[in-house]
This record gives C-alpha cells, structure tokens and sequence, in this order.
C-alpha cells in the first residue's frame, strides 16, 4: 500500500476488474487513454497480468472507495527508467486534485523505493487536464510526435513527458509546501 495525502494505492485485485472493466469503457476516459476498441472483461483480466508481470498495477482509493487505476511499466533497469499510466475512472471525482496526488504519491515511490532516475509518459496533445496535472507533478515536455493517433475523424499528436530525480525532488517540495489538506482532515 502507498500512500498520499488524500489516496492510497494498492495492488489490484480479481475483484476489481468489473470496476476496471465500466472505467475503461467510460466514453471520456477511453477517449483520453487513446484506446482503440472497447475491452471486454477478459481484456482487462489479460490486461491486468500483463501489467502484473511487467511492473506494478495499483488501484486509486479514496477512503476505501476504487476510483482509478495508476501504474509503472516498461522499467530498462540499467538505465533506471520507467513509464507510468493513469486514469480517474469516475469523472465525477476529475478536479479535486485526486490524479496528481497518486501521480504525487507513485512518483514518490519510484525515486525513493525502486531508485529509479526518470520516469517518463505519453498522453495526447489535446488532454489539456493531464498535461497541467503532469506539469504540477514535476513533468517536462520532451517531444511531440505529430499525428500519432486519428481519433473521432482528425488527427491528434502525442506528447512526450519525463521527469528526473531533481525535478520531482523540486516537485514534491512545492507540493510539501501547498498546504493540500490530508486524508484525516480533509472532506470528501
Ligand atoms: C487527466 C486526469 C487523470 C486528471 O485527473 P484530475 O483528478 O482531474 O486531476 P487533478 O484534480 O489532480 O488536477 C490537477 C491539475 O490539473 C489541472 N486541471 C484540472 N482540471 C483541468 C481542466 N479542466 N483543464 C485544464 N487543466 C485542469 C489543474 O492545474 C489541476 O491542479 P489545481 O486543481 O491544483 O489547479 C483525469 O481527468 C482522467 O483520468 N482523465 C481520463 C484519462 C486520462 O486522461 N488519463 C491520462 C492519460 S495520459
């Protein structure tokens, strides 16, 4: 279990993948996730041993309650690397500060537990939402690759992101600083 000022993390579960399953089918985080055709449950099963076997899944709780799913993949361990994944499955927790705090909080793991040196992600060019929640997480620019997906009749680019240690390091001491309310205090 990992925990951040307002979520914990904590490894998926069988029981989760109904959840799993209504939350990557959701029109607008299926839109955002640049997924191609909508999954079935035994793709979400598939899918969640894959990420089992190749890096850490988590589930995004809020008080107990399941609310996204976040993760790291794709680790090159000479070279202390990895990508991370995300999404808030219920948009009607989008904008409370939920999806950096878990960024905040997986972040906070990779640099310090795993002792990696960046961690990098993709995420389409019109995903304003996760571009800035990124960028307050620590996350740089890095690339952008022109007409990667065609989605809903047009073209989207893709943008790439990384953070190193210092950055994060610089990034977790401005959110140590914010005054975000923790767990016990907060109101949900
Ligand atoms: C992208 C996503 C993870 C953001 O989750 P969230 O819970 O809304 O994010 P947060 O509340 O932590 O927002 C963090 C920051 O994002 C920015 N933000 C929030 N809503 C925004 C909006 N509508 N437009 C632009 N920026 C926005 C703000 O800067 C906010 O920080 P602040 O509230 O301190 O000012 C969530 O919308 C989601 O899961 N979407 C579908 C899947 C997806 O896009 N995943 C990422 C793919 S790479």
């Amino acid at each position: 279990m990992i925990e951040g000022k307002k979520v914990s993390l904590r490894p998926v579960e069988e029981r989760d993948y109904p959840l799993i399953h209504a939350w990557m089918n959701h029109p607008e985080v299926w839109r955002s996730m640049d997924y191609e055709l909508p999954f079935s449950l035994a793709d979400v099963k598939e899918d969640t041993e894959r990420s089992r076997k190749e890096g850490h899944p988590f589930v995004i709780e809020v008080k107990d309650r399941p609310i996204g799913r976040i993760g790291l993949n794709q680790f090159r361990r000479r070279d202390r690397i990895c990508s991370l994944y995300m999404f808030v499955g219920e948009p009607a927790f989008w904008g409370q500060g939920y999806a950096r705090d878990a960024v905040m909080a997986l972040l906070n793991y990779a640099f310090d537990r795993l002792d990696l040196n960046q961690v990098e992600l993709w995420t389409l060019a019109d995903n304003d939402r996760a571009l800035a929640m990124y960028a307050k997480c620590g996350f740089v620019e890095e690339a952008r690759l022109r007409q990667r997906s065609f989605k809903q009749g047009r073209w989207v680019d893709h943008v790439v992101m990384s953070v190193n240690r210092d950055e994060f390091v610089r990034a977790r001491a401005d959110w140590d600083s914010s005054g975000i309310v923790t767990r016990d205090s907060e109101r949900v």
